[in-house]
Formats: C-alpha cells, structure tokens, sequence
C-alpha cells in the first residue's frame, strides 16, 4: 500500500464523482521524474476540469497519491478499509498493456543486435552502422516509400527508457500512437532522426529532441489560415509572407498552451528550423554560431520534403531528382542551400549515397 514513507497510492475510482470537494490533498507521482507533486489541496473543488486534468495525468503515466499523514482521513471519508486501498505492489504486478508490448519490443531488439553482432565480421562496427544507416535512408528514396524507414524508427523509439526525462517518455508515447504512416511530416522526422545519428547525435535525449521537433515543428499552421497555409510558399504576397513566417513562433505558443512536455533545446529547434547560417533566415535572422545544429538538421530535411511535396512552387517533384538538385549545388528558388558546410555534407553524404555511386 505505502510507496515511500510519505505517500501510498490510490486508483482514481476512489475519487467518486458525486464528492466534489474532499477533505484530504491529491498528490500525483511521476514515474519518468519519479517525483511526487501536489495536484489538489484539500477542501478545493475537483470539478470536471480537474477530473480530466487528472485523468489526462494518469493516462500519462501519472499516479494518484495521498500523503500518508491524511490516511485516516481518507479512509474515514470514504468508509473504508486499509485493505480496500489499491496497493502498489497490485501496480507492480499488473502492467499495462504498453508496458508488456514495450517490454516485447525490448527483448527482440537485443536479440537482433546480439545476432547482428555475431553475423557480422567486421571489427569496425561504427562505420558499418554508418554505411547501414546511409543505405536505409536511400533505399528509402530510391522506391519513393519511406515507411519501412519509419517502422524502424518506431521501433527504436518505443524501446527509449522512460526514465530520462518527460520529453523522452513524450517521445516514446508520440511514436506509439502517431508514428506508423508514410506521410510528409514522419518523412521528414525519419530522414532528421537518421542526419542526427550520422552526425553523432545517438543519446536517446538528444533523439527524442529532434524526433519531438520534427513532429511538432508544423503545428503552429492550425492557427493561420487554411487557404494561407495550402498556397505554394513562393506564390505568397508580402502580407500572406509575413503571417507565414509567424509558424514557428506559433508553434512554440501552441506547445506551452498544450502543455506539451517539451524542453528548451525542442523550443530552440522548432523556432530555429529556418533560420540560416548567413543570417538570412526567419523569424529572427539569427546567424550561424548562435543556431542549435538540430535546427539546421531540421531546416535541411524540411526544405527539401516540402519541396518535394509541392509546398513551395506548387508542383510536386521526386524526392530523388531534388536531392539530385541539391547535390548539383545549383540553387534555385525555396531551394537555397545557405547552411554551413557540415550539415550541407552531411546531408549530402546521407540523401545522396546511389547519386553519387552513378556518377562515379
Ligand atoms: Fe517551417
């Protein structure tokens, strides 16, 4: 029943909805923080807003907590027994349906990797991963169907520990439940979450980072027009240009709003995503030095799927022949290539492995 010597656990249930006010206060304990917070004081009103701010904690990973000095008060309340109480070790032997398949997930992939390890003859496995994670991505382009990519990717993800920190967990539950169709937005998420392993980002944080941004980064379009939003970029008046160039911003005001778990470096990325090295960019022209390197890894990928997708001349194009184009280094408009010189190699070397292959 008692977790820590401060607190023992309950099951919402015992919150019955015809009590609005309860003479004890409700704790929430976070599993990723691993931390208790006061969610309620006692004697507040748990109206039906609370209750689904409460419910949407649980769903979350929450758990509903009393302070062990208010026990009696609580079972006095609500007439009941100390054994009628959900106790923890309950918890601990029941976990959730994600939980088990997470743990599935888990336990193939370490079978996989021991069976990669024992196939492979070479010594020198970071190159091999490299080379692997190159081959993926353009076989990816090549057949124009970058779903067996995205799999993979989920895959990874959902195996992340849920113990680093809540934009980790965020991730983890985002690649569950969003992460599983071939579209534009998991596109662009797959080929910046590879570009930041390339580049040496492998830190399951520093993954969930980009992976988080890439997902979010377009949100803040919900807030301006459709009619706006559908037109090709470069057909935009000056005005219709102006508002455009607010999405990042709103982006960042819509992820507070939500109260989405997402930290700083997220923020710093998504509002980033088109800045550019010669401070050309928006919505700040910030400059080289001072930009987050995933935010460059994010513009690049972006710039060259929406392309793609037609979002900039109106006309759709194969993801191949534009990175074909990138890699001529011709530029072109909504194709200017102003980043510095590693992420421009880098994106080259991981989008254009078959190009180059033709040409030499
Ligand atoms: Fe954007």
């Amino acid at each position: 029943m008692i977790k820590d010597a401060g607190y023992f656990h309950i099951n919402i249930d015992f919150l019955l909805p015809k009590y609005t006010f309860f003479p004890f206060s409700i704790h929430v304990y976070s599993l990723s923080a691993k931390s208790y917070s006061l969610f309620l004081k006692g004697n507040n009103p748990l109206d039906p807003p609370k209750r689904n701010e409460l419910q949407k904690i649980i769903e979350e990973g929450g758990i509903v907590s009393i302070s062990i000095n208010q026990k009696k008060t609580f079972i006095n309340f609500l007439g009941l027994n100390e054994s009628d109480i959900f106790s923890q070790d309950e918890i601990e032997e029941k976990p959730s349906e994600f939980e088990i398949k997470r743990e599935e997930k888990l336990k193939e992939l370490r079978e996989n990797q021991l069976n990669s390890e024992m196939n492979s003859n070479s010594n020198n496995t970071s190159v091999l991963s490299h080379q692997n994670d190159a081959t993926v991505v353009n076989s990816s382009i090549q057949k124009d169907d970058f779903l067996p990519l995205i799999e993979s990717i989920r895959e990874e993800v959902l195996c992340f520990s849920l113990y680093i920190s809540q934009s980790v967990s965020f991730a983890v539950g985002l690649a569950d439940k969003a992460f599983n169709v071939d579209n534009c937005t998991n596109r662009i998420t797959a080929v910046s979450y590879m570009m930041a392993k390339v580049m040496g980002m492998k830190s399951e944080q520093d993954l969930a980072d980009i992976f988080l941004a890439s997902q979010l980064h377009h949100i803040g379009f919900t807030q301006i027009e459709k009619s706006l939003s559908r037109k090709a970029y470069l057909d935009l008046n000056d005005q219709e240009s102006k508002e455009y160039k607010n999405h990042p911003g709103l982006t960042q005001h819509l992820t507070r709003k939500l109260g989405l778990h997402v930290n700083d470096r997220i923020i710093k990325i998504i509002l980033e995503h088109h800045e550019r090295e010669d401070g050309c960019g928006f919505p700040s022209r910030k400059m080289g030095a001072n930009l987050e390197p995933l935010s460059q890894v994010l513009g690049v990928v972006s710039m060259a799927f929406e392309y793609a997708e037609g979002k900039v001349t109106g006309v759709k194009k194969p993801i191949n022949t534009v990175c074909s184009t990138i890699s001529s280094g011709g530029t072109i408009p909504g194709l200017e290539l102003n980043f510095n010189q590693t992420i421009y190699n880098n994106f080259i070397s991981l989008m254009t492995l078959n190009i180059k292959d033709k040409v030499a």
